[in-house]
């Protein structure tokens, strides 16, 4: 079991360079449980009662299965929960295009108090520098209207039309 979920080549040096002083980023680590990671999330969505067992499970999975390249931004000034924003990229394997590859963006939360620095910004470039990294033909994801704007100025555009199943 790796003590980070993907290797520190992935990690865009111009993204890093361009976050505010003492701001580092990173993948995701097995002892993220109580980084301030889940707190992250909860801006965006329910979360529920995670235990550290339970989030190495998940992490374990994600790990052994592949494909899963979830970021962290900490603000190294904060002893106490010190990642302050995350998002994710699955990548999903093809036989189209050339047995091609689509990274989807999921979950991209800022903590509230954080919001506003660019930080946002700042992943979305470090995620789609994974993506082409592992060679995805393009990255999608699925967004409010309200959020349509951010991933505008992240050089997003409007493509098609989303459905749903619920289960
Ligand atoms: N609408 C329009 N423009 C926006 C919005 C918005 N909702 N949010 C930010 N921007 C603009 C900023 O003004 C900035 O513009 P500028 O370059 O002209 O100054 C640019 O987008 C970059 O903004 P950042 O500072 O990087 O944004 P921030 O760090 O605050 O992160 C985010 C934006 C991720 C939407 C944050 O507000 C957040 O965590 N919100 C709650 C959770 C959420 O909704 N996440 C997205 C879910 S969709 C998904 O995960 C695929």
């Amino acid at each position: 079991m790796a003590a980070s979920l993907f290797s520190s080549d992935l990690l865009s040096p111009e993204v890093q360079a361009a976050l505010p002083e003492g701001y580092v980023l990173r993948a995701l680590r097995r002892d993220d449980h109580a980084s301030g990671f889940l707190d992250c999330l909860r801006v965006l969505t329910t979360v529920g009662d995670v235990t550290e067992e339970g989030f190495q499970q998940q992490f374990d999975t994600m790990e052994k299965q592949g494909g899963y390249y979830l970021i962290v931004i900490e603000d190294t000034s904060l002893t106490e929960s010190p990642v302050v924003a995350t998002g994710a990229l699955i990548v999903e394997r093809k036989f189209i295009h050339n047995l091609g590859a689509v990274g989807h963006i999921e979950d991209i939360a800022v903590a509230r108090n954080q919001q506003g620095k660019k930080l946002g910004l700042r992943l979305i470039q470090a995620l789609d520098f994974v993506a082409d990294k592992v060679g995805c033909y393009k990255s999608i994801l699925d967004c409010s209207e309200a959020n349509e704007g951010f991933y505008i100025k992240c050089g997003f555009r409007r493509a098609g039309l989303q459905m749903a199943h619920y289960y």
